[in-house]
Protein backbone atom coordinates (compact mmCIF):
# COMPACT_ATOMS: atom_id res chain seq x y z
CA UNK A 1 0.00 0.00 0.00
CA UNK A 2 1.43 3.04 -0.85
CA UNK A 3 1.20 7.08 1.19
CA UNK A 4 -0.53 8.43 -2.03
CA UNK A 5 -3.41 10.41 -1.61
CA UNK A 6 -5.90 11.67 -4.19
CA UNK A 7 -5.10 14.78 -5.85
CA UNK A 8 -1.55 14.69 -5.12
CA UNK A 9 0.68 16.46 -7.36
CA UNK A 10 3.92 14.79 -7.68
CA UNK A 11 7.16 14.64 -10.19
CA UNK A 12 8.84 11.49 -11.54
CA UNK A 13 10.42 9.78 -14.42
CA UNK A 14 9.04 7.39 -16.78
CA UNK A 15 10.33 4.59 -16.74
CA UNK A 16 8.04 1.78 -18.46
CA UNK A 17 4.74 1.04 -20.72
CA UNK A 18 1.97 -0.86 -19.87
CA UNK A 19 0.49 -2.79 -23.05
CA UNK A 20 -2.52 -0.14 -22.53
CA UNK A 21 0.15 2.60 -24.13
CA UNK A 22 -0.02 4.34 -20.28
CA UNK A 23 3.81 5.69 -18.72
CA UNK A 24 4.38 3.65 -15.69
CA UNK A 25 6.40 5.58 -12.67
CA UNK A 26 7.28 3.52 -9.30
CA UNK A 27 7.52 5.21 -5.97
CA UNK A 28 9.32 2.38 -3.56
CA UNK A 29 8.06 -0.46 -6.18
CA UNK A 30 4.47 0.58 -5.87
CA UNK A 31 3.28 1.62 -9.66
CA UNK A 32 1.14 4.60 -10.68
CA UNK A 33 0.20 4.25 -14.37
CA UNK A 34 -0.10 7.75 -16.01
CA UNK A 35 -2.13 7.86 -19.87
CA UNK A 36 -0.14 9.84 -22.43
CA UNK A 37 3.30 9.51 -20.41
CA UNK A 38 6.18 8.06 -22.61
CA UNK A 39 9.72 6.21 -21.57
CA UNK A 40 12.32 8.53 -20.21
CA UNK A 41 10.29 11.44 -20.17
CA UNK A 42 10.09 13.33 -16.32
CA UNK A 43 6.57 14.61 -15.88
CA UNK A 44 4.76 15.93 -13.73
CA UNK A 45 1.36 14.35 -12.47
CA UNK A 46 -2.16 14.57 -10.37
CA UNK A 47 -3.02 11.34 -8.74
CA UNK A 48 -6.34 10.64 -9.62
CA UNK A 49 -7.61 7.11 -8.53
CA UNK A 50 -5.33 5.11 -6.07
CA UNK A 51 -5.81 1.26 -5.23
CA UNK A 52 -3.58 -1.44 -2.81
CA UNK A 53 -1.91 -2.27 -5.85
CA UNK A 54 -1.57 0.51 -8.30
CA UNK A 55 -2.83 4.22 -9.18
CA UNK A 56 -3.78 5.96 -11.84
CA UNK A 57 -2.63 9.90 -12.32
CA UNK A 58 -3.34 12.61 -15.33
CA UNK A 59 -0.38 14.00 -16.67
CA UNK A 60 -0.11 17.75 -16.31
CA UNK A 61 3.29 18.82 -17.77
CA UNK A 62 5.99 17.26 -19.44
CA UNK A 63 9.38 18.52 -18.32
CA UNK A 64 11.89 16.27 -20.25
CA UNK A 65 10.45 14.84 -23.70
CA UNK A 66 10.62 11.95 -25.05
CA UNK A 67 11.94 11.50 -28.95
CA UNK A 68 8.94 9.53 -29.39
CA UNK A 69 6.72 12.74 -28.63
CA UNK A 70 4.63 14.03 -31.34
CA UNK A 71 1.58 16.55 -31.46
CA UNK A 72 -1.23 14.04 -32.25
CA UNK A 73 -2.94 15.79 -35.46
CA UNK A 74 -6.22 14.91 -34.25
CA UNK A 75 -8.43 17.83 -32.54
CA UNK A 76 -10.31 14.86 -30.33
CA UNK A 77 -7.66 12.76 -29.13
CA UNK A 78 -7.10 13.60 -26.20
CA UNK A 79 -11.01 13.13 -25.24
CA UNK A 80 -11.83 10.12 -27.80
CA UNK A 81 -11.10 6.56 -26.89
CA UNK A 82 -10.79 5.25 -30.49
CA UNK A 83 -6.83 5.85 -29.76
CA UNK A 84 -3.98 5.48 -27.77
CA UNK A 85 -1.04 6.06 -29.35
CA UNK A 86 -1.59 9.58 -31.53
CA UNK A 87 1.16 11.17 -28.95
CA UNK A 88 3.75 8.47 -30.04
CA UNK A 89 5.88 8.49 -33.14
CA UNK A 90 4.64 6.25 -35.55
CA UNK A 91 8.46 4.21 -35.40
CA UNK A 92 8.04 4.10 -31.38
CA UNK A 93 4.48 2.43 -31.71
CA UNK A 94 5.84 -0.35 -33.89
CA UNK A 95 8.48 -0.62 -31.36
CA UNK A 96 6.30 -0.86 -28.52
CA UNK A 97 4.07 -3.87 -30.45
CA UNK A 98 6.66 -5.71 -30.72
CA UNK A 99 8.01 -5.49 -27.30
CA UNK A 100 5.13 -6.46 -26.07
CA UNK A 101 5.08 -9.42 -28.16
CA UNK A 102 8.77 -10.03 -26.82
CA UNK A 103 7.45 -9.59 -23.25
CA UNK A 104 4.39 -12.60 -23.30
CA UNK A 105 6.78 -14.93 -25.48
CA UNK A 106 10.24 -14.24 -24.55
CA UNK A 107 9.76 -13.22 -20.64
CA UNK A 108 6.70 -14.25 -19.57
CA UNK A 109 6.16 -17.39 -21.42
CA UNK A 110 9.15 -18.81 -21.69
CA UNK A 111 9.34 -19.35 -25.51
CA UNK A 112 12.64 -17.88 -25.09
CA UNK A 113 14.02 -18.70 -28.35
CA UNK A 114 10.86 -17.91 -31.03
CA UNK A 115 11.98 -15.26 -33.71
CA UNK A 116 10.27 -12.12 -32.69
CA UNK A 117 10.10 -10.10 -36.06
CA UNK A 118 9.73 -5.82 -36.16
CA UNK A 119 6.24 -4.99 -36.85
CA UNK A 120 5.23 -4.77 -40.01
CA UNK A 121 3.86 -0.92 -40.36
CA UNK A 122 2.42 0.96 -42.60
CA UNK A 123 3.65 3.52 -45.07
CA UNK A 124 0.69 6.09 -44.24
CA UNK A 125 -0.92 4.41 -40.77
CA UNK A 126 -4.09 6.98 -41.15
CA UNK A 127 -7.63 6.52 -42.74
CA UNK A 128 -7.18 2.37 -42.95
CA UNK A 129 -10.37 1.69 -41.55
CA UNK A 130 -13.00 0.41 -44.01
CA UNK A 131 -15.34 -0.60 -41.42
CA UNK A 132 -17.30 2.23 -39.16
CA UNK A 133 -19.61 1.53 -36.45
CA UNK A 134 -20.60 4.60 -35.77
CA UNK A 135 -23.04 5.30 -32.47
CA UNK A 136 -26.16 8.14 -32.74
CA UNK A 137 -26.93 10.36 -30.23
CA UNK A 138 -28.37 13.70 -29.03
CA UNK A 139 -26.92 16.57 -27.44
CA UNK A 140 -28.64 18.99 -24.24
CA UNK A 141 -30.63 20.49 -27.49
CA UNK A 142 -31.91 17.09 -28.56
CA UNK A 143 -29.87 17.82 -31.84
CA UNK A 144 -28.69 14.54 -33.34
CA UNK A 145 -24.67 13.89 -32.54
CA UNK A 146 -22.33 10.93 -33.89
CA UNK A 147 -19.06 10.24 -33.01
CA UNK A 148 -17.13 7.92 -31.10
CA UNK A 149 -17.38 7.12 -27.00
CA UNK A 150 -14.84 9.17 -25.01
CA UNK A 151 -12.51 6.43 -23.05
CA UNK A 152 -14.26 3.83 -21.01
CA UNK A 153 -17.32 5.49 -21.40
CA UNK A 154 -20.93 5.42 -23.58
CA UNK A 155 -20.47 9.19 -23.91
CA UNK A 156 -20.27 10.05 -27.44
CA UNK A 157 -18.06 13.19 -28.85
CA UNK A 158 -19.84 15.02 -31.97
CA UNK A 159 -17.28 14.54 -34.52
CA UNK A 160 -16.80 15.73 -38.26
CA UNK A 161 -13.87 14.19 -39.00
CA UNK A 162 -11.87 10.88 -37.88
CA UNK A 163 -8.53 10.36 -39.29
CA UNK A 164 -8.26 6.42 -39.22
CA UNK A 165 -11.64 6.21 -40.77
CA UNK A 166 -11.62 5.70 -44.62
CA UNK A 167 -12.32 9.59 -45.91
CA UNK A 168 -15.79 8.38 -47.62
CA UNK A 169 -17.44 7.57 -44.36
CA UNK A 170 -17.46 10.79 -42.40
CA UNK A 171 -18.37 12.44 -45.38
CA UNK A 172 -21.21 9.87 -45.18
CA UNK A 173 -21.33 10.76 -41.67
CA UNK A 174 -21.54 13.87 -41.62
CA UNK A 175 -24.77 14.02 -44.35
CA UNK A 176 -26.57 11.18 -42.45
CA UNK A 177 -25.93 13.36 -38.88
CA UNK A 178 -27.37 16.57 -40.87
CA UNK A 179 -30.46 14.93 -42.49
CA UNK A 180 -31.22 13.00 -39.06
CA UNK A 181 -31.14 16.26 -37.72
CA UNK A 182 -33.33 18.18 -40.88
CA UNK A 183 -35.93 15.29 -40.88
CA UNK A 184 -36.23 15.07 -36.63
CA UNK A 185 -35.73 11.78 -36.70
CA UNK A 186 -36.03 9.70 -33.32
CA UNK A 187 -32.98 9.03 -32.17
CA UNK A 188 -31.96 6.06 -29.53
CA UNK A 189 -31.41 7.05 -25.77
CA UNK A 190 -29.00 4.53 -24.13
CA UNK A 191 -30.60 5.51 -20.83
CA UNK A 192 -34.15 5.42 -21.04
CA UNK A 193 -33.76 2.58 -24.07
CA UNK A 194 -35.97 4.38 -26.14
CA UNK A 195 -35.46 5.65 -29.55
CA UNK A 196 -34.94 4.61 -33.06
CA UNK A 197 -31.28 5.49 -34.51
CA UNK A 198 -28.88 3.64 -32.97
CA UNK A 199 -25.40 3.06 -34.73
CA UNK A 200 -24.98 3.78 -38.54
CA UNK A 201 -22.60 1.35 -39.84
CA UNK A 202 -20.32 2.33 -42.90
CA UNK A 203 -18.35 -0.74 -44.90
CA UNK A 204 -16.18 0.05 -47.92
CA UNK A 205 -14.36 -2.36 -50.44
CA UNK A 206 -10.72 -1.15 -50.27
CA UNK A 207 -10.06 -1.56 -54.05
CA UNK A 208 -13.66 -1.79 -55.06
CA UNK A 209 -14.26 1.39 -53.87
CA UNK A 210 -17.90 -0.26 -53.12
CA UNK A 211 -19.89 1.26 -49.82
CA UNK A 212 -22.36 -0.27 -47.70
CA UNK A 213 -24.06 1.70 -45.36
CA UNK A 214 -26.50 0.08 -42.34
CA UNK A 215 -28.74 1.73 -40.70
CA UNK A 216 -29.12 -0.12 -36.93
CA UNK A 217 -32.45 0.76 -35.71
CA UNK A 218 -34.55 -0.03 -31.93
CA UNK A 219 -37.02 -1.47 -34.16
CA UNK A 220 -38.98 -1.88 -37.70
CA UNK A 221 -40.44 1.02 -38.58
CA UNK A 222 -37.99 3.64 -40.20
CA UNK A 223 -40.54 5.73 -41.44
CA UNK A 224 -38.16 8.36 -43.01
CA UNK A 225 -35.95 5.09 -44.84
CA UNK A 226 -37.07 6.26 -48.70
CA UNK A 227 -35.71 9.75 -48.21
CA UNK A 228 -32.30 8.40 -46.48
CA UNK A 229 -31.97 5.81 -49.59
CA UNK A 230 -32.59 8.56 -52.20
CA UNK A 231 -30.31 11.55 -50.43
CA UNK A 232 -27.33 8.67 -50.01
CA UNK A 233 -27.46 7.14 -53.67
CA UNK A 234 -28.02 10.89 -55.33
CA UNK A 235 -24.90 12.29 -53.43
CA UNK A 236 -22.79 8.70 -52.87
CA UNK A 237 -23.02 6.93 -56.13
CA UNK A 238 -19.99 4.83 -54.65
CA UNK A 239 -23.13 3.50 -52.59
CA UNK A 240 -23.86 -0.20 -53.72
CA UNK A 241 -26.35 -1.25 -50.59
CA UNK A 242 -28.05 0.13 -47.97
CA UNK A 243 -29.51 -2.04 -45.41
CA UNK A 244 -31.35 -1.73 -42.19
CA UNK A 245 -30.87 -3.72 -38.67
CA UNK A 246 -32.91 -4.23 -36.23
CA UNK A 247 -31.31 -4.45 -32.71
CA UNK A 248 -33.97 -4.08 -30.53
CA UNK A 249 -31.76 -5.58 -27.49
CA UNK A 250 -30.29 -3.21 -25.01
CA UNK A 251 -27.05 -4.62 -24.74
CA UNK A 252 -23.60 -3.30 -26.06
CA UNK A 253 -23.70 -5.58 -29.17
CA UNK A 254 -23.95 -3.14 -32.03
CA UNK A 255 -25.90 -5.28 -34.68
CA UNK A 256 -29.24 -7.42 -33.92
CA UNK A 257 -29.77 -11.01 -35.64
CA UNK A 258 -32.01 -9.15 -38.55
CA UNK A 259 -31.08 -7.11 -41.30
CA UNK A 260 -33.35 -5.72 -44.35
CA UNK A 261 -31.97 -4.35 -47.88
CA UNK A 262 -33.37 -1.12 -48.43
CA UNK A 263 -32.08 -1.13 -51.77
CA UNK A 264 -28.98 -2.63 -53.80
CA UNK A 265 -27.53 -5.74 -53.43
CA UNK A 266 -27.07 -7.77 -50.04
CA UNK A 267 -22.92 -8.34 -50.04
CA UNK A 268 -20.31 -6.23 -50.65
CA UNK A 269 -17.23 -6.92 -52.25
CA UNK A 270 -13.18 -6.58 -52.40
CA UNK A 271 -10.61 -7.87 -53.64
CA UNK A 272 -7.94 -9.28 -51.91
CA UNK A 273 -4.32 -10.52 -54.55
CA UNK A 274 -6.41 -11.00 -57.27
CA UNK A 275 -9.02 -13.51 -55.28
CA UNK A 276 -12.81 -11.50 -54.97
CA UNK A 277 -14.63 -11.74 -51.96
CA UNK A 278 -18.29 -10.53 -51.32
CA UNK A 279 -19.30 -10.12 -47.57
CA UNK A 280 -22.43 -9.63 -45.90
CA UNK A 281 -23.56 -6.96 -43.67
CA UNK A 282 -22.77 -9.52 -40.69
CA UNK A 283 -19.42 -11.31 -41.67
CA UNK A 284 -16.28 -10.65 -40.16
CA UNK A 285 -13.74 -9.27 -42.92
CA UNK A 286 -10.54 -7.22 -41.74
CA UNK A 287 -10.83 -3.71 -41.35
CA UNK A 288 -7.27 -2.83 -42.46
CA UNK A 289 -7.16 -4.38 -46.11
CA UNK A 290 -3.66 -2.97 -46.83
CA UNK A 291 -2.12 -4.57 -44.28
CA UNK A 292 -4.37 -7.52 -44.16
CA UNK A 293 -2.67 -8.38 -47.42
CA UNK A 294 1.03 -8.40 -45.13
CA UNK A 295 -0.71 -10.69 -42.50
CA UNK A 296 -1.86 -13.11 -44.91
CA UNK A 297 0.79 -13.19 -46.97
CA UNK A 298 2.93 -14.23 -43.77
CA UNK A 299 1.00 -16.52 -42.89
CA UNK A 300 0.86 -18.15 -46.61
CA UNK A 301 4.85 -18.13 -46.21
CA UNK A 302 4.44 -19.67 -42.87
CA UNK A 303 2.59 -22.19 -43.59
CA UNK A 304 4.38 -23.09 -46.82
CA UNK A 305 2.20 -24.87 -49.16
CA UNK A 306 3.72 -27.15 -52.22
CA UNK A 307 0.58 -28.31 -53.79
CA UNK A 308 -0.47 -31.51 -52.02
CA UNK A 309 -1.63 -30.66 -48.63
CA UNK A 310 -4.79 -30.44 -46.96
CA UNK A 311 -5.61 -27.26 -45.05
CA UNK A 312 -8.14 -26.46 -42.38
CA UNK A 313 -9.00 -22.45 -41.95
CA UNK A 314 -10.47 -22.52 -38.76
CA UNK A 315 -12.54 -19.66 -37.27
CA UNK A 316 -12.29 -18.60 -41.11
CA UNK A 317 -14.70 -16.07 -41.83
CA UNK A 318 -15.98 -15.35 -45.55
CA UNK A 319 -13.00 -17.69 -45.98
CA UNK A 320 -10.18 -15.26 -47.03
CA UNK A 321 -7.61 -17.41 -45.98
CA UNK A 322 -8.39 -20.75 -47.19
CA UNK A 323 -8.99 -19.20 -50.61
CA UNK A 324 -5.99 -17.82 -50.47
CA UNK A 325 -4.36 -21.09 -49.71
CA UNK A 326 -6.32 -22.75 -51.80
CA UNK A 327 -4.08 -22.12 -54.55
CA UNK A 328 -1.61 -23.94 -53.32
CA UNK A 329 -2.80 -26.58 -51.86
CA UNK A 330 -4.71 -29.64 -52.47
CA UNK A 331 -7.46 -29.35 -50.40
CA UNK A 332 -9.19 -26.22 -48.01
CA UNK A 333 -11.80 -27.13 -45.42
CA UNK A 334 -13.05 -24.07 -43.28
CA UNK A 335 -15.18 -23.45 -40.68
CA UNK A 336 -16.77 -20.84 -39.33
CA UNK A 337 -19.79 -20.23 -36.35
CA UNK A 338 -21.46 -17.06 -38.85
CA UNK A 339 -24.02 -18.89 -41.26
CA UNK A 340 -23.76 -15.74 -43.89
CA UNK A 341 -20.21 -15.62 -43.65
CA UNK A 342 -19.90 -19.71 -44.51
CA UNK A 343 -22.60 -18.86 -47.31
CA UNK A 344 -20.24 -15.57 -48.16
CA UNK A 345 -17.32 -18.63 -47.92
CA UNK A 346 -18.82 -20.72 -50.17
CA UNK A 347 -20.29 -18.22 -52.76
CA UNK A 348 -16.34 -16.97 -52.78
CA UNK A 349 -14.89 -20.38 -53.66
CA UNK A 350 -17.55 -20.58 -56.62
CA UNK A 351 -16.62 -17.45 -57.79
CA UNK A 352 -13.18 -17.71 -57.97
CA UNK A 353 -13.85 -20.76 -59.66
CA UNK A 354 -11.93 -23.45 -56.73
CA UNK A 355 -12.95 -26.80 -57.06
CA UNK A 356 -10.79 -27.87 -54.15
CA UNK A 357 -12.72 -26.15 -50.94
CA UNK A 358 -15.48 -26.93 -48.32
CA UNK A 359 -16.78 -24.28 -46.10
CA UNK A 360 -19.05 -25.75 -43.10
CA UNK A 361 -21.06 -23.81 -40.38
CA UNK A 362 -20.44 -24.87 -36.65
CA UNK A 363 -17.99 -24.23 -33.82
CA UNK A 364 -14.43 -24.76 -34.39
CA UNK A 365 -14.31 -26.95 -31.59
CA UNK A 366 -17.03 -29.40 -32.56
CA UNK A 367 -16.63 -29.12 -36.33
CA UNK A 368 -12.89 -30.25 -36.02
CA UNK A 369 -14.13 -33.21 -34.08
CA UNK A 370 -16.00 -34.17 -37.10
CA UNK A 371 -13.22 -33.88 -39.06
CA UNK A 372 -11.32 -36.25 -37.21
CA UNK A 373 -14.20 -38.81 -37.23
CA UNK A 374 -14.56 -38.66 -41.00
CA UNK A 375 -10.80 -39.25 -41.12
CA UNK A 376 -9.54 -35.92 -42.49
CA UNK A 377 -5.86 -35.49 -42.38
CA UNK A 378 -4.74 -31.88 -42.25
CA UNK A 379 -0.81 -31.16 -43.57
CA UNK A 380 -1.53 -27.58 -42.14
CA UNK A 381 -3.81 -26.21 -39.56
CA UNK A 382 -4.78 -22.60 -39.69
CA UNK A 383 -6.01 -21.10 -36.76
CA UNK A 384 -7.67 -17.47 -36.61
CA UNK A 385 -9.55 -17.40 -33.52
CA UNK A 386 -11.19 -14.21 -31.88
CA UNK A 387 -10.11 -12.07 -29.19
CA UNK A 388 -10.80 -14.86 -26.37
CA UNK A 389 -8.35 -17.35 -28.19
CA UNK A 390 -9.42 -21.11 -28.90
CA UNK A 391 -11.65 -23.44 -26.72
CA UNK A 392 -8.90 -26.09 -24.68
CA UNK A 393 -10.52 -28.90 -26.18
CA UNK A 394 -10.08 -27.69 -30.18
CA UNK A 395 -6.50 -27.22 -29.12
CA UNK A 396 -6.59 -30.69 -27.82
CA UNK A 397 -8.16 -32.00 -31.39
CA UNK A 398 -5.61 -30.14 -33.21
CA UNK A 399 -2.76 -32.20 -31.09
CA UNK A 400 -4.49 -35.68 -31.78
CA UNK A 401 -4.53 -34.76 -35.65
CA UNK A 402 -1.42 -33.93 -35.61
CA UNK A 403 -0.61 -31.90 -38.73
CA UNK A 404 3.32 -30.89 -40.10
CA UNK A 405 2.31 -27.17 -39.19
CA UNK A 406 0.03 -25.00 -37.36
CA UNK A 407 -0.24 -21.43 -38.55
CA UNK A 408 -2.11 -18.90 -36.13
CA UNK A 409 -3.02 -15.39 -36.34
CA UNK A 410 -4.39 -13.29 -33.33
CA UNK A 411 -5.92 -10.27 -32.39
CA UNK A 412 -4.75 -10.76 -28.74
CA UNK A 413 -1.14 -12.10 -28.31
CA UNK A 414 -2.30 -13.33 -24.63
CA UNK A 415 -4.55 -15.42 -25.23
CA UNK A 416 -2.12 -16.80 -28.45
CA UNK A 417 0.75 -17.20 -25.54
CA UNK A 418 -1.82 -19.06 -23.81
CA UNK A 419 -2.61 -21.58 -25.96
CA UNK A 420 0.69 -21.92 -27.87
CA UNK A 421 1.16 -23.30 -24.22
CA UNK A 422 -0.95 -25.76 -25.03
CA UNK A 423 0.35 -26.79 -28.72
CA UNK A 424 3.93 -26.71 -26.70
CA UNK A 425 3.54 -30.29 -25.84
CA UNK A 426 3.78 -31.31 -29.35
CA UNK A 427 4.99 -28.09 -31.78
CA UNK A 428 7.70 -25.84 -31.85
CA UNK A 429 6.96 -22.31 -31.68
CA UNK A 430 9.33 -21.25 -34.45
CA UNK A 431 8.65 -17.70 -35.48
CA UNK A 432 6.02 -14.35 -34.86
CA UNK A 433 5.55 -11.74 -36.96
CA UNK A 434 3.84 -8.38 -35.52
CA UNK A 435 1.39 -6.74 -38.23
CA UNK A 436 0.25 -3.78 -37.23
CA UNK A 437 -3.15 -4.04 -38.13
CA UNK A 438 -4.83 -0.69 -36.15
CA UNK A 439 -2.25 2.27 -36.10
CA UNK A 440 -2.60 4.85 -33.80
CA UNK A 441 -4.08 2.16 -31.08
CA UNK A 442 -2.74 -0.37 -28.15
CA UNK A 443 -3.96 -3.07 -30.36
CA UNK A 444 -1.45 -5.63 -32.17
CA UNK A 445 -1.83 -8.43 -34.29
CA UNK A 446 0.48 -11.39 -34.62
CA UNK A 447 0.58 -14.25 -36.80
CA UNK A 448 3.13 -17.38 -35.59
CA UNK A 449 4.49 -20.75 -37.27
CA UNK A 450 4.72 -23.87 -34.95
CA UNK A 451 6.56 -26.66 -36.53
CA UNK A 452 5.67 -30.18 -35.51
CA UNK A 453 8.35 -30.99 -33.04
C1 LIG B 1 -10.66 -12.84 -36.14
S1 LIG B 1 -11.99 -13.42 -37.14
C2 LIG B 1 -11.10 -14.19 -38.43
C3 LIG B 1 -11.87 -14.40 -39.69
C4 LIG B 1 -11.04 -14.77 -40.93
N1 LIG B 1 -10.06 -15.76 -40.67
C5 LIG B 1 -10.45 -13.54 -41.57
O1 LIG B 1 -9.22 -13.38 -41.60
O2 LIG B 1 -11.21 -12.70 -42.09
C6 LIG B 1 -12.61 -14.72 -36.16
C7 LIG B 1 -13.81 -15.43 -36.74
O3 LIG B 1 -14.14 -16.52 -35.86
C8 LIG B 1 -15.55 -16.67 -35.84
N2 LIG B 1 -15.82 -17.47 -34.62
C9 LIG B 1 -15.96 -17.04 -33.35
N3 LIG B 1 -16.10 -18.09 -32.51
C10 LIG B 1 -16.06 -19.21 -33.27
C11 LIG B 1 -16.13 -20.61 -33.00
N4 LIG B 1 -16.28 -21.06 -31.76
N5 LIG B 1 -16.04 -21.46 -34.02
C12 LIG B 1 -15.88 -21.02 -35.30
N6 LIG B 1 -15.80 -19.71 -35.62
C13 LIG B 1 -15.88 -18.81 -34.62
C14 LIG B 1 -16.07 -15.26 -35.90
O4 LIG B 1 -17.39 -15.21 -36.37
C15 LIG B 1 -15.08 -14.60 -36.87
O5 LIG B 1 -15.54 -14.68 -38.19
Amino acid sequence: MSTLQKNDIHRGRVIDLTHEGHGVIKIDRYPIFIPQALIGEEIEYKVIKVKKNFAIGKLLNVLKESEDRVEPPCVYYYKCGGCQLQHMTYEAQLAMKKEQVVNLFHRKGGFEDVIIHDTIGMENPWRYRNKSQIPVGTNKDQQAIMGFYRQRSHQIIDMDECLIQAPIHQEIMNKVKQWFNELNVSIYDEQKKQGLMRHVVIRTGHYSGEVMVIFVTNGKKFKESNIFVERLQEAFPQIVSIKQNINTSHSNVIMGPQSVTLIGKDTLQDTLSEVEFKMSDQSFYQINTEQTEHLYQRALDYANLQGEEIVLDTYCGIGTIGLYMAQQAKHVYGVEVVQDAIDNAQDNATKNRFNNTTFVCGKAEEVILKWKAQGIKPDVVMIDPPRKGCDETFLNTVLELNPKRIVYISCNPSTQQRDAKILDQQYKLKQITPVDMFPQTTHVETVAQFDRK
